[in-house]
Formats: structure tokens, sequence, C-alpha cells
């Protein structure tokens, strides 16, 4: 049996652990047209979850229509359209339909015709230049509730903290007001970057306030996770210990990611052994060298003290004056202000203490 642990891209089949629950979760949504703001750090699994929940929808055969747009690395609102656009094979696979759609929506626009390798879906891009670009927002936006009207749709925006960037006038309040228009229609909202993601839905004075219902999606089970590893050693007649399972989720601090990096490399190893386990989390941290020292060295003095003292402290009462002193660090402010900044550069979490995303990563540290 080839090795069925992955950490490269998305996971689906036996590669998958469990999320049952979120799975439902997000179909309850979906079916009701409830907007939802999926979010988590990144390599937590929202891509793999909204792919896993898409093919349900197909499994279960509702009917209901699916669009999966990636805003990774879209600057403009003119990416935005042209990402939106593009689409759109995934709705009407019919080329001669899709071209004329595109015909009306940018009457003085170029295309690109080409089929998505993945899926091999037919894209029209858009070549378009400034414009009414208000305008063609509306005119792409209206095919999805056009489509809305023959059949119930879910529309997800993954990464899409990513149009906070576009120095754009009003972006976010033209979407809304177009989006909120849309009833039969479910748009998930993904992300990996919580702060700018909760700050655009949760603060009164943005566009997006309250416009979907918050679902931070959180990591696996232990219990999930041992299951699903004996069921994928028991298919290549290997017995391996709950209590080995439980250790490497242990180190791994349950991150889909690093379980599933952890269990790759322990796939073809004959002595499965507690001994066997720090191997592997050393060879782990080793082979993230490379990042976390580039990571460490964009950081500032007071910024590297304050991740050594909430390590330290395990998150807790780092304000306290001997912890200020004990860190090297001069003032309370001093660590406000570099736990804002690491907070920023999503580093950093708090919910009743602070903590770093980064499991390896602080091992690391704690090795400096
Ligand atoms: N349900 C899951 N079961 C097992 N591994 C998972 C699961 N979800 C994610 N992973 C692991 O995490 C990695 C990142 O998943 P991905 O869906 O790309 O996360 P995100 O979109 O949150 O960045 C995957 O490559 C896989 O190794
Ligand atoms: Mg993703």
């Amino acid at each position: 049996m080839d090795n069925p642990f992955s950490y490269t891209s998305i996971v689906s089949g036996d590669s998958f652990c469990n999320r049952e629950k979120e799975q439902n979760d997000l179909l309850k949504y979906i079916n009701n047209s409830q907007n939802v703001l999926l979010y988590s750090h990144r390599r937590l699994g929202k891509t793999s979850l909204i792919y896993r929940v898409f093919k349900k929808l197909d499994e279960e055969k509702t009917g209901i229509g699916k669009i999966y747009i990636d805003l990774y690395g879209t600057l403009t609102e003119k990416d935005f359209i042209s990402a939106m656009f593009g689409s759109f094979g995934q709705i009407e696979s019919r080329v001669e339909k899709l071209l004329n759609l595109a015909k009306n929506i940018f009457r003085s626009a170029r295309f690109s015709f080409s089929v998505d390798p993945a899926t091999n879906l037919p894209t029209i891009t858009p070549v378009f230049d400034s414009g009414d670009k208000s305008l063609l927002l509306e005119e792409v936006m209206q095919v999805v509730a056009d489509y809305s009207k023959k059949r119930k749709i879910v529309v997800v925006f993954d990464e899409f903290q990513e149009i906070s960037n576009y120095a754009v006038d009003e972006f976010e309040k033209r979407l809304r007001k177009v989006i909120q228009k849309h009833k039969d229609v479910c748009y998930i909202f993904a992300g990996s970057q919580r702060h700018i993601l909760t700050q655009m839905f949760n603060s009164s004075s943005r566009a997006f306030y309250k416009l979907a219902e918050t679902y931070p999606l959180e990591k696996i089970a232990t219990s999930h996770y041992i299951s699903w590893v004996k069921k994928l050693f028991a298919e290549k007649k290997v017995d391996i210990d709950k209590e080995l399972i439980e250790r490497a989720v242990q180190v791994c601090e349950n991150h889909p990611m690093y379980i599933q990096k952890f269990f790759f490399h322990l796939w073809d190893e004959e002595e499965l052994d507690m001994e066997l386990i720090s191997k592997i989390e050393t060879q782990l941290i080793d082979r993230h060298e490379n990042e976390f020292l580039n990571l460490w060295d964009s950081l500032t003095l007071n910024q590297k003290k304050t991740l050594k003292l909430i390590i330290q402290n395990a998150g807790k009462d780092i304000f306290y004056a001997d912890a200020i002193q004990g860190a090297g660090l001069k003032s309370g402010s001093q660590i406000s202000k570099a736990l804002d900044s690491l907070t920023k550069k999503d580093i950093i979490s708090k919910n009743d203490r602070y903590d770093i995303q980064d499991v390896m990563f602080k091992k690391w540290i704690q090795r400096l």
C-alpha cells in the first residue's frame, strides 16, 4: 500500500481525518443559504474541508451549485473580478454560454480561453482595462444571483483576507451591497488571518459586520486521529499502539499538517516505539530550520524576547514585573507593542493565554 499520509496539498479520501461535525455544520449552512466566516490558522484544513463538503454535496445529489474561488495572491479589484469570472466554468461547462456571458459583462474586453488542468473545466479570462469597475463587480456578481434563481448555490471565497489589501475605494462596501441581496446563495468566506478577518466581520464600523456566522475551525481531536491512523496502518497489517499515536499527536499539538508529516515518516519504519517518536520529532524541527531561521531573523529584538517570554511562562502572567525584567525587557508597553506585531503577523494568538501558533516553531525557539 502506498503511503497514505500527505502534507503538500489538500487531502481527500482516506487521507482525510474525520471532521464529521464540521462537515455537517457546513452542510447545514449551505442548505439554509447562511453565510459563514470559516477561519483558522493556516494549514489547519479549511480548504480540504471545503472540498470534502463539495464532494458530499455531489454524492448526496443535492443539486446545489458550487463555486470555489481562491483569492490568494489577488491584489486588485480587477484580479478579483477575473478570479470570479474564471470560476464560472464550475457552474457552466458550455463554452458558448460562457463566452456569451463574458461578452455581456465585459463589453470592451478581449478573452483568453483555457482549460483548468486540475478540473478539466473551461476557463475564460477577460483581459480588460480600467473602465467602470464598480459596474463590472455588480454584473459579475449578478451571474451568481441569476443562477441562484434556478437552484441554490454555494460560493466559497478562500483566503478572503486578501481583499483587505485592494487599495480601492469602498470595495468591501460595494461587495457587501451585492452579496446582501443574494437570497439563495451561501457565501463561505474562508481565510487564515484571524485578526484581519475578525476585524472585517466583527467590528461594527466595517462593511462585512454581521454578514456571516463566525465559524472558527479548531484542531482535530486526539480520539479522531487515533482511529484514523489505526485504520490506515491496519491496511498494511500493522497494529500500531494507541499510546504511540497519542504521543505523536501530542508532539504535534493536534496540528493536522504536522501529524500528516509525522506519520508519513513513520509509515515505512520497522520498530514503532517511543524512541522513534522522539527521532521523528527532531527531524521534523530540523527540516523546517531554514524557514524558522528566516522568520526569526525577520523579528525585532523585543519581539524575540517576547516570544521567549511566552514560552517560558506558558503564555501567562507575562506582564508581571519580574517576568518583564527576566526577559530583558524594559516595560509592559514594550511587550504590548511586540504582542501586537506578533499577532498581526499571525505568529501568536491569544485565547485564555498567549500561544505560538506554529508548534514546531515553538519547539525550535526552545532549542535556541
Ligand atoms: N481533515 C484532515 N485530515 C488529515 N489531515 C488534514 C486534514 N485537513 C488538513 N490536513 C492536513 O493539513 C494540510 C493543510 O490543509 P489545508 O486544507 O490546505 O489547510 P488550510 O486551507 O487551512 O491552509 C494538508 O495538506 C493535510 O496535510
Ligand atoms: Mg487553504
